[in-house]
């Protein structure tokens, strides 16, 4: 990992992992990239769309890049309002990465794939790595197809490519992108600030969460993972589940006004064709994945973080 480029750099997990990339390499091997600059992105961000494949290569090329995390695309609620662009980022998107990549010798892509790409058929509790994956939505079967693309480059073309599926991730620093795990998000900004929150989903809905450290790190951890020890390109990574209404009641003990509205609209059938846990053994064995953030200490890390903004 000499020279590493991330595109898709200003979303949610982009800013932090551009921030964890930085504290462990020189600012002169990491190039953080996106099509749209925002608060808090990186200052040095460059243009880059990854709809466009000479504009990938030229930056590929300049930079002489031989690592990539692709983390640009449309996430699931974003997804269903506009499938075809979807398509096109997701799924058009990855394949200019890795036919660059390919190309112009990039040794390593990571890309995160998602719970997403397992669909309604697939079992819910603890899933497996390998499973019956027949998503229904836009976002899912462009995450699934896009991790067998990778693993088609990975065998076809010597890139080493690895993907890990990251459940709903939650952050303090930034906000998420249109995903349907978007509430539990929302419901810790509102109870800090005293705010009705309006739940999307019901408050049944058991999902799974990932505090965004942890998601960071996991990253990281796979893209610096001896080859030797992977026995697979696509990775299931586990950390918490939650429903809506236990987050309500944990944040109740602390902000006993807090009471959400539920108004299920049309990500809850994105929801039910979720798992709510995962088998993440083989991330645990394969590179040591271990997560270190639950319920308790991530709420304790979003509560110191998000208060100050409160005034
Ligand atoms: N956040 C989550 O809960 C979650 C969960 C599972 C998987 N993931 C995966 O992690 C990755 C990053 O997700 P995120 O939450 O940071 O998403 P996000 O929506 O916050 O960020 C995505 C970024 O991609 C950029 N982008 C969109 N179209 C682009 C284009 N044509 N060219 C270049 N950049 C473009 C956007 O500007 C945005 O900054 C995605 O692959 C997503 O599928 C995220």
């Amino acid at each position: 990992m000499d020279r590493i480029l991330i595109t898709g750099a200003v979303g949610q997990i982009g800013i932090e992992l551009t921030e964890g990339l930085l504290s462990r390499f020189p600012a002169s091997r990491v190039v953080a990239s996106d099509i749209r600059s925002a608060a808090g992105a990186p200052a040095d961000i460059r243009y880059l769309d990854i709809t466009d494949k000479a504009q990938i290569a030229r930056l590929v090329m300049e930079e002489r890049i031989d690592t990539i995390f692709h983390l640009a695309a449309l996430l699931s609620a974003r997804g269903e309002q506009n499938p075809q662009l979807a398509f096109a980022v997701n799924l058009g998107g990855l394949l200019n990465v890795l036919e660059v990549a390919r190309q112009h010798g990039v040794k390593k892509v990571i890309m995160p794939s998602t719970i997403g790409a397992f669909g309604p058929d697939t079992p819910k509790i603890d899933t497996p790595d390998d499973t019956l994956m027949r998503p229904t939505s836009m976002y899912g079967i462009t995450k699934l197809a896009g991790e067998l693309l990778l693993d088609y480059y990975s065998r076809r073309s010597g890139i080493d490519g690895r993907s890990l599926r990251f459940p709903g991730i939650i952050s303090s620093r930034t906000e998420p992108g249109g995903g349907t795990t978007d509430w539990a998000d929302d419901f810790y900004r509102k109870a800090v600030r005293g705010e009705k929150a309006i739940c999307f989903l019901r408050a049944d809905t058991r999902l799974p969460f990932m505090y965004m450290p942890d998601a960071v790190e996991a990253l990281i951890g796979l893209a610096l993972a001896e080859r030797s020890r992977l026995s697979r390109s696509v990775y299931n990574v586990h950390s918490l589940t939650l429903a809506p209404t236990e987050l309500a009641k944990f944040l109740q003990s602390i902000f006993p006004d807090f009471e959400p509205l539920y108004q299920p609209d049309s990500r809850q059938s994105i929801a039910d064709s979720w798992p709510q846990s995962l088998d993440d053994h083989h991330a645990r064995t394969d590179w040591d994945w271990s997560p270190q953030y639950d319920l308790q200490r991530m709420t304790a890390d979003m509560l110191k973080n998000l208060k100050p903004k409160r005034g």
